[in-house]
């Protein structure tokens, strides 16, 4: 079932910007988007999705813009543990470079606002080669949720900011209850780790709560904000989370920020890497042990690490020059809650620049064109 919103849910409660303000709503969002979807006995109930409504299915493809994007590469992995074969396309894409489809074939739309030209373009495309179409959406009545077969919605509330935050999360929560029932439609097993991923999920609120509590970013964005660029890295799940730490943060500082695979660093962008080029590097308990080895390339680069992990992660605290932790939990979560913090440094890092946080220079909240 949908949630209404009040007009109220729209004003900025005291916060200097929206982003801020949704930011802070991400315990709540998340509270919204798994209410009523695990069973207390531990199950995922998905409303309008039964046990078996997915056997059909042998293979996703995920289609998606912007942050959005960045939360259908989260699933793609989230999936592929899971033995689901998944393909993500940049929604842009799809239309030159369609790959094969079958009626098999479920092609997920990720979209905030249900109404991206690009991602719309793509599920018509799917949906006339046959393809079944389903809509991960937040709004109720969106082009997105009424053109495919099927919608599950965030529930995250409205996002005013044009930087896209607490959507971001509510998707990956809510990819990550679909790709339960995904996987055991489709290889006809539960995960091994289903519970401590459930478990998790129910957790989050908490832990991001915990995150906001306790994050104090504000001098380390001083220290960052005026520097050649900006490098984010990891690997697993960090690995979209450092995409959308680089695009949160060129989006709403202007200041030059790429995200890279860890392991892509060594093939081309060390380069770029200097003293004055930081480098965030995001840990979500999967691989870390590699993601340090990559840390350890840049540091004898000279450039400065800031480090998003477990407060348990004693190794990573030691090896880098700042450290932000987070709760420790499932890397399904970690990912998030790290996503988190990157949030909170590019918005105290725009406010120090004075940038238009909630309406960049050259974006839109939604692209309503091709
Ligand atoms: C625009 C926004 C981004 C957003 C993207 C996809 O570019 O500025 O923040 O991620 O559209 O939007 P959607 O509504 O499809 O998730």
């Amino acid at each position: 079932t949908a949630v209404d919103w009040q007009p109220e849910d729209a004003e900025r409660h005291g916060f200097d910007h929206y982003m801020l303000k949704e930011i802070h709503e991400q315990p709540a969002a998340l509270e919204r988007a798994i209410r009523g979807r695990v069973t207390p006995d531990g199950d995922v109930d998905l409303e309008a999705f039964p046990p078996g409504c997915f056997s059909d299915v042998d293979d996703v493809q995920i289609v998606a813009c912007g942050t959005s994007y960045h939360a259908a590469l989260y699933a793609r992995q989230l999936l592929a543990e899971r033995g689901v074969p998944t393909q993500v396309f940049s929604a842009g894409e799809y239309a030159t470079t369609p790959a094969p489809v079958s009626e098999h074939t479920l092609v997920i739309a990720v979209t905030q606002s249900g109404e991206t030209a690009d991602t719309l373009a793509s599920i018509r495309l799917a949906s006339e080669r046959g393809a079944r179409t389903l809509a991960v959406t937040n709004v109720v009545g969106s082009t997105a949720a009424r053109v495919c077969d099927d919608a599950v919605f965030i529930r995250a509330g409205p996002e005013i900011g044009v930087a896209a935050t607490k959507t971001f999360s509510s998707q990956v929560a809510v990819l990550t209850l679909l790709r339960e029932r995904l996987a055991e439609d489709i290889t006809g097993q539960r995960g091994a780790d289903r519970e401590r991923v459930l478990r998790a999920l129910e957790r989050l609120p908490g832990d991001v709560q915990q995150v906001l509590d306790q994050s104090s970013v504000e001098s380390l964005a001083a220290r960052y904000r005026d520097r050649d660029g900006h490098f984010f890295i990891g690997r697993g799940v960090a690995f979209p989370v450092a995409l959308e730490g680089a695009l949160k943060f060129k989006e709403i500082t202007y200041e030059h920020a790429e995200g890279f695979a860890a392991g892509e660093l060594k093939h081309g962008p060390l380069a770029l890497v200097t003293p004055d080029t930081p480098v965030f590097a995001v840990f979500a308990g999967q691989y870390d042990d590699k993601t340090l080895n990559n840390v350890e390339e840049v540091v004898s680069r000279g450039a400065p690490v800031v480090g998003v992990g477990s407060e348990e992660s004693t190794d990573v605290a030691a090896t880098v020059d700042e450290f932000l932790p987070i709760p420790d939990t499932h890397p399904v979560a970690a990912g998030v809650l790290a996503n988190v913090q990157l949030q909170l440094v590019s918005y105290h890092v725009a406010d120090l620049l004075g940038r238009s946080i909630d309406k960049p220079r050259n974006l839109a909240k939604s692209v309503t064109v091709e």
